[in-house]
This record gives structure tokens, sequence and C-alpha cells, in this order.
């Protein structure tokens, strides 16, 4: 079987372990001959990369491994680049949560203003890998699910419209987990869906088992009283705020009943709520780096101070596999269906033929081919075409450097409720943003 090369872009995130481990786990599947890590902040890589480093020597010493801040080192001889940065680390995070909230409006990572914040700075830094790629390793695929995918898909699509890369998000495939455990499955990979919206904006209007027999009823009564609230045991998102998320699902599905959704509609449907849950003193960026932060270096640390990896306190990140089914589809053309961020082009018939959407796709040795999601209805139309204007004007203000087009994107945020507070808002942004942001005028 082909063995494949890989890149992890963002060597330094506290995804990375998780993400090598789950990569061991499936050689079986997935063979892979060398890793390497790439990060442009070398001491935050070094320490993911050494504690790696002898976790790989010691489990599977076939590996070459290697990390470095060298572009042509890091994009050389590579099949893949699976990409995870973050633009300003979580420091920035924080800021994006926070300053909204002096204005009475949410602030997350992805969704609203914080998110467009995020998108400004993302944009610069994930075009400049792709082109790392395709300067060093011309043949090679980036897989992409740094954030904010939406935002980067717009901006990938409007400026490297012939790369290589595929946007992908781990929600649903973290949700249709949890469907599956509700209609009793054993996994996702059990069902069949049909699945339509942006990246961290979309609904299931249908899911089937293999048999062809419709879950949506069983799932729909679980939601109902629950949303998606099910105890699976070990889970990525067990922090109490990511409970809340699960179990708000209820109230967003009360408001479309014939089709189930993502969790991250929330943000846009209850931001009163929203509001009122989230602390300005401590944030979920707080939270992410008071736990998973300090949880993964420390193993990190562990293991450098003990000179093994065994008994570590890295655990793999099993619900990532998606992103080896994803690799696996395309080195050995497996048709696997699964959900990616792609150029609408008339897969949902009554929508923005340039929108990036999120469909399911069947993916091969060639990139993908897109399934027809036929017409949508005037509700769910009507949110998205909002919410694909706000993700192309982001791009918009970062390619012309407008200052007009940036204050539009953040007054069409659903999130926002009016011109004058969308002012006051990026303003603030602006100024904390002036290292990362392209100058707007
Ligand atoms: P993190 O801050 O721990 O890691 C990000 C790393 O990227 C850091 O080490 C940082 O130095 C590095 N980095 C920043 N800018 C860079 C650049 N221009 N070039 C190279 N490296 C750069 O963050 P995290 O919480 O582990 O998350 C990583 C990313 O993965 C985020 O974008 C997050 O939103 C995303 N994510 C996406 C999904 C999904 O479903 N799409 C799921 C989980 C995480
Ligand atoms: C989900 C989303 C990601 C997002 C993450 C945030 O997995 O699909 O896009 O980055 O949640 O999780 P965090 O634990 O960092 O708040
Ligand atoms: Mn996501």
């Amino acid at each position: 079987m082909k063995s494949s090369s890989i890149t992890i872009a963002g060597g330094g995130s506290t995804f990375t372990p998780g993400i090598v481990i789950m990569l061991l786990d499936n050689l079986d599947k997935f063979p892979i001959r060398q890793i390497k890590f790439y990060d442009n902040d070398g001491d935050r890589q070094e320490v993911i990369g050494k504690a790696c480093e002898i976790l790989l020597k010691e489990r599977a010493p076939q590996i070459k491994f290697s990390y470095t801040t060298d572009p042509e080192e890091a994009f050389t001889d590579i099949d893949f680049v699976m990409a995870h940065i973050r633009v300003g680390k979580y420091a920035m995070r924080e800021l994006d949560e926070k300053i909204p909230l002096r204005y009475k409006v949410l602030g997350q990572e992805t969704c609203g203003p914080g998110g467009i914040a995020y998108g400004m700075r993302s944009i610069g830094g994930i075009l400049e890998i792709i082109d790392f790629m395709e300067k060093y390793s011309p043949n090679a695929w980036m897989l992409n699910y740094s954030n904010p995918a939406a935002i980067v898909a717009e901006a990938t699509r409007r400026l490297r419209p012939d790369s290589r890369v595929l946007n992908i998000c781990d929600m649903p495939v973290g949700i249709e987990e949890l469907m599956a455990r509700i209609a009793g499955l054993n996994s996702r990979k059990e069902m069949d869906v049909r699945y339509y919206g942006l990246n961290h904006f979309g609904w299931w209007n249908s899911i089937r088992d293999k048999q062809g027999n419709d879950l949506m009823p069983k799932i729909k009564e679980h939601v109902a009283k629950y949303g998606y609230t099910f105890d699976m045991g070990h889970h990525q998102h067990v922090d109490a705020s990511w409970n809340d998320t699960f179990h708000k699902a209820k109230d967003v599905f009360a408001l479309d009943p014939d089709t189930l959704p993502n969790t991250y509609l929330k943000y846009y449907l209850f931001q009163d709520y929203v509001v009122e849950h989230s602390d300005i003193e401590f944030s979920r960026a707080n939270e992410v780096m008071e736990g998973r932060e300090k949880t993964v270096f420390k193993a990190a640390q562990d293991i450098i101070d003990k000179g093994t990896a065994k008994d570590c306190n890295f655990h793999p990140d099993e619900h990532a596999s998606y992103i080896v089914d994803l690799a696996r589809a395309i080195a050995f053309n497996t048709k696997e269906r699964m959900l990616l961020i792609v150029e609408n082009e008339g897969a949902i018939e009554n929508f923005d033929s340039t929108g990036m959407v999120e469909i399911p796709c069947l993916v091969g040795s060639e990139g993908y081919e897109k399934l027809s999601m036929g017409k949508i209805p005037q509700f769910q139309k009507g949110l998205m075409e909002q919410q694909v204007s706000v993700e192309k004007l982001v791009v918009d203000a970062w390619i012309t450097g407008s200052y007009q087009k940036l204050w539009q994107a953040m007054t069409l945020s659903k999130t926002v409720p009016s011109a004058s507070i969308a002012k006051k808002i990026l303003d603030d942004l602006i100024e904390a943003n002036k290292e990362y942001w392209p100058e707007l005028n």
C-alpha cells in the first residue's frame, strides 16, 4: 500500500498530539512514511515536537519525524498538509470573545464579530501555507480545518481557485456520533445523511441507516427533549459550556422541527440568551487556556522530563479520524461520502452559486464530486443569504482593505443589533488586531 508523507501545519496546536496518536492508530488504513510539524512559533512547537519525537520513536520508529519553522524543510516531499493554525493564538481569541461583549454582543471563536476578526487574521496565514505547499510539493493536498473555515474557504475560492485545498469541519461529525447513539447504532458510519448549509450554519434533512430506514423520527424525539445531550462516556466536548450548547439544540430544533440543526445556530438564533450566559471576565478562551492548553502542554513536558511516552497523558483524538478518512479517500480513491465546504455551483438549487456551502461530497483521488441537495426552505435560505454575505464581505474587505466593507459585514451579522454598535465593535477590533489585519481605509 502507498505510504504518505504528512506535514501538520500548526505543529504547536493543542490538537497535534491527539491527531498524531489517532494517525498511529490508523496506520493499517492509512500508512505513513513521514510526519513533519511546521509552526511559526518555534518555542511553542518545540514542546509538542520534542514530546512527539519521543512518542514516535517508541511507538512507530519506522516513521521519519521532524519539526521545523523553516518552510522549505517543512513542505518539501509531502503528500498532505493537515492544517490547524490559529493566527494570533488564544490571546487574540480572548479579545475576539471579549470585545463584542463590551457592547452586549456575543463573543465567539467563529461566529459574529469575533469570527469576523479571526477571519481577517487567518486568511493571510492560510494563503501563505498553500503557497509554501505548492512551491515545494506541487502535487500535495491541503486538508484545512483551521478556522473560521467558512471565511477561509471563501478566501481560497477567490484567491487560490486552482489550489488543491479541501476545507472540512468536525462539528457535523461530532453531532452525527451523538445521533448514531441516540438512534441505537454504534457509529455514524452506519448512517447516510443529507445536510446543507454554510460552515457552522447548517441542517440535516435526512438521516437513514444502511437499510434505508428513516432515523429522523427517533432522533427528533430525543432532540425535542434533551437537545443532543447524550452520555457517550469519553467525548471531546465535555466542558460545561459545550454541554450547554448540546442542550440548547433543543430550542434551535423547536424553530424548525422539519430538520435537525447544527449546534452553532444557537449563536445566531438565541444571541440574547448567549450574551446573558457569557462572562466577560472568563470566556471560552480562558476555559481552554486553563483546561486543554495546560493539560496538553503539561503532558508534553512530562514526556520530555521522563524521556518516555509510556503511560503518558496524550490521548487519541478518535473523532478526528475523519481527517484520516479524507486523506485516505484521496490516497486510495475510496469515494467516501463526506461533508465538505465547497463552492455551491447549483448543488443547493435555490442558493447563491458562488457561496461556499457545506454539503455531502464523494471524495476520491481527483478531489470531490458534490451531491445535489435540491431546493432548501425559505427560512434556511434567508438565514444563509445573510450569513454568506457577511463571509463574502469580510473577504472583500481583506482583499481591498476596505473599512466600509468590513463595517457592512459586521452590520449584516445577525448577531449585531445595529450599524452603530457594529462600528464601535469594529473600531475596537481594528485597534486590537493592528499586528494581524491588512490596513483598512
Ligand atoms: P493553538 O493555538 O493551540 O494552535 C495553533 C498553532 O498554530 C499555534 O501553535 C500557533 O503558533 C500556530 N500558528 C499560528 N499562526 C501560524 C502561521 N501563520 N503559520 C504557522 N503556524 C501558525 O489552537 P488550537 O485550539 O489547537 O486550534 C487550532 C486550529 O484548529 C484553530 O484554527 C481551531 O479553530 C481549529 N479547529 C478546527 C476544527 C474544525 O472543525 N474545523 C476543530 C478543532 C479545531
Ligand atoms: C468544534 C468546531 C471547531 C471549533 C471547536 C472549538 O470542534 O467544529 O470548528 O474550533 O469546536 O472548540 P474549543 O474547545 O476550542 O472551544
Ligand atoms: Mn468547525
